[in-house]
């Protein structure tokens, strides 16, 4: 099964297909992660992508595309996978179309941008292993420590409150479109994001097996 998680920063996109990966035993395809490993490797392509992500904009199309083409010809992706970040503009969905992936369903999480304000200001991240946490939803058992790896949890650069506000602009103007693109193919599912992780886990899943 081939699924895409669409939504806004913070939607919950990369907490849900952690769980929904697990559970249907297919990768979860996080561009976002791919090009913040690429930044801390100072790979050609990191070096590319960081001036575009620390203020909140998109990295150029044609980088993006080139790193999800080559993900999704790995061979753990041979049953399906979760985009998760991809594609974020038409141009990505329509270069998915001719690369020739069929996609079963989309599933867009809604979430108010007031409440994504609030969960990207308490959101903190672990800089070795990437595990999302949140200051007042879900910290870490250790204050400033990862669960999983022990390595420090902190404020991801891009969740400064001014640039919340550039990458939500991004979104409704760059990626919300991608709504009825799908919509207009038969693919849209909308699932409203809950204030409980669980509660929109139980949705989702509803949403991929309906
Ligand atoms: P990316 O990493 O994809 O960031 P994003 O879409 O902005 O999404 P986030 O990771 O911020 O949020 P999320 O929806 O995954 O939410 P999460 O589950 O963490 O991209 C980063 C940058 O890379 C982009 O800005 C761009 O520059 C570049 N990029 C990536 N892909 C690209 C592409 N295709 N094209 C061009 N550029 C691209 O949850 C957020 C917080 O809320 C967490 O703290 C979590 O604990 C909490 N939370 C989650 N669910 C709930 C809930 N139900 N109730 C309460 N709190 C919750």
């Amino acid at each position: 099964m081939n699924l895409i998680l669409l939504g806004a920063p913070g939607a919950g996109k990369g907490t849900q297909a952690e769980i929904i990966s697990e559970k249907l035993n297919i990768p979860q395809i996080s561009t976002g992660n791919i090009l913040r490993a690429a930044v801390k490797n100072g790979t050609e392509c990191g070096l590319q992508a960081k001036s575009y992500m620390d203020k909140g904009a998109l990295v150029p199309d044609e980088v993006v595309i080139g790193i999800l083409k080559d993900r999704i010809a790995e061979e753990d992706c041979k049953n399906g996978y979760i985009l998760d970040g991809f594609p974020r503009t038409v141009p990505q969905a329509e270069a998915l179309e001719k690369m020739g992936v069929v996609i079963d369903k989309v599933i867009e999480i809604s979430v108010p941008d007031e409440a994504i304000k609030a969960r990207l200001g308490g959101r903190r991240v672990c800089e070795s292993c990437g595990a999302s946490y949140h200051i007042e939803f879900n910290p870490p058992k250790t204050e400033g420590k990862c669960d999983k790896c022990g390595g420090n949890v902190v404020l991801r650069k891009d969740d400064a409150p001014e640039t919340v506000i550039d990458r939500l602009k991004t979104y409704h103007e760059a990626t919300a479109p991608l709504i009825d693109f799908y919509k207009s193919r038969g693919k849209l599912v909308t699932v409203i994001g809950q204030s409980e992780v669980a509660d929109t886990s139980k949705l989702m899943l509803e949403a991929v097996n309906g």
